[in-house]
């Protein structure tokens, strides 16, 4: 029997460690606004992560780090009004808790009360975990995120897969244990091998998010513009486009430009009419109209 609630319910957060448990797969994916957060819903998708992502596939810039904990919480806001049954989480931006457990905090409380999400995501191990522990304790869900951490790509030298010693391998486990400690709900993995991810998802009572994780996790999460093929450019190795959008949409902005240009549209059906005894009226009327000075 599934424990997945119905089509009005909300997935209880607590109800994630049982679907780890009896092995369903848990399904994740990135939205930003009100109509890709009720696409996820009406598709039945467990949980949606409002990601930080949205500054490149959204906001086009270049990575990550420039997006704002405001931006964030205005996208993360709309999300959640269309994602009413997934659990739906917010990343902390770049830059909004690096610097003190209390801004961590205070960051995290206001993605609950203005944007309404059920928890928030935070990247890396190290000083995270304090910040992790102290937003835990002001009673804000925690997902943390290992691996591949892009507002750190820098210093990981760059989008690369993570983990691919045996004592990077190790640290990752160590980080992944230490982030469960700490109080995280789940984690995502990005970009390790699958045998590592593997290891990390039988260590953990959380369950593991994986994106170029493998098939050994827990769940999968994608972002939004990949899957659909809204988004230009070359799709990472682990990405699988289901559908592709960006064609779609040009072709149709394309045809309606011509269309508009042509004078094919709009065509009698798209205008609104008005009684005839009016429109004689109105026209009498408009002959006798004097052009103001
Ligand atoms: O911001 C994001 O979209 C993410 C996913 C890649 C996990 O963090």
């Amino acid at each position: 029997m599934t424990i997945r609630p119905d089509t009005t319910g909300k997935l209880p957060l607590t109800d994630l460690g049982e679907l780890k448990r009896r092995g369903e797969k848990i399904v994740m994916v990135t939205a930003y606004d009100y109509p890709s957060g009720r696409l996820a819903d009406l598709a039945g998708i467990d949980m949606v992560l409002v990601g930080d992502s949205a500054a490149q596939v959204v906001l086009g810039h270049d990575s990550t780090v420039p997006v704002t904990l405001e931006e964030m919480i205005v996208l993360a806001r709309a999300a959640a009004r269309g994602a009413a049954r997934p659990l739906v989480v917010a990343d902390l931006p770049f830059g909004s808790y690096q610097v003190s457990d209390e801004e961590a905090v205070r960051a995290s409380v206001r993605f609950v009360k203005e944007a309404g999400v059920d928890a928030v995501k935070v990247e890396g191990a190290g000083p995270t975990l304090s910040r992790v522990r102290a937003i835990v304790g002001a009673g804000v869900p925690v997902m943390g995120h290992i691996g591949l951490t892009p507002q750190s790509a820098t210093m990981l030298g760059g989008y690369r897969a993570q983990g691919r010693t045996a004592r990077k391998a190790q640290g990752l486990l160590a980080d992944a244990l230490a982030l469960e400690q700490a109080g995280c709900f789940a984690m995502v993995l990005e970009c390790i091998p699958g045998e590592v991810s593997e290891r990390i998802t039988e260590a953990l009572t959380a369950p593991t998010i994986g994106i170029g994780a493998g098939d050994g996790v827990d769940g999968q999460v994608l972002v939004f513009h990949d899957l659909l093929g809204l988004y230009e450019g070359r799709s990472p190795r682990f990405v699988k486009r289901y559908a592709e959008l960006g064609d779609a949409a040009r072709d149709a902005l394309e045809r309606y430009a011509a269309e508009v240009r042509s004078g094919a549209f709009p065509g009698p059906e798209h205008a609104y009419a008005m009684p005839a005894e009016e429109l004689t009226l109105f026209q009498a009327e408009a002959a006798n109209a004097v052009r103001p000075r």
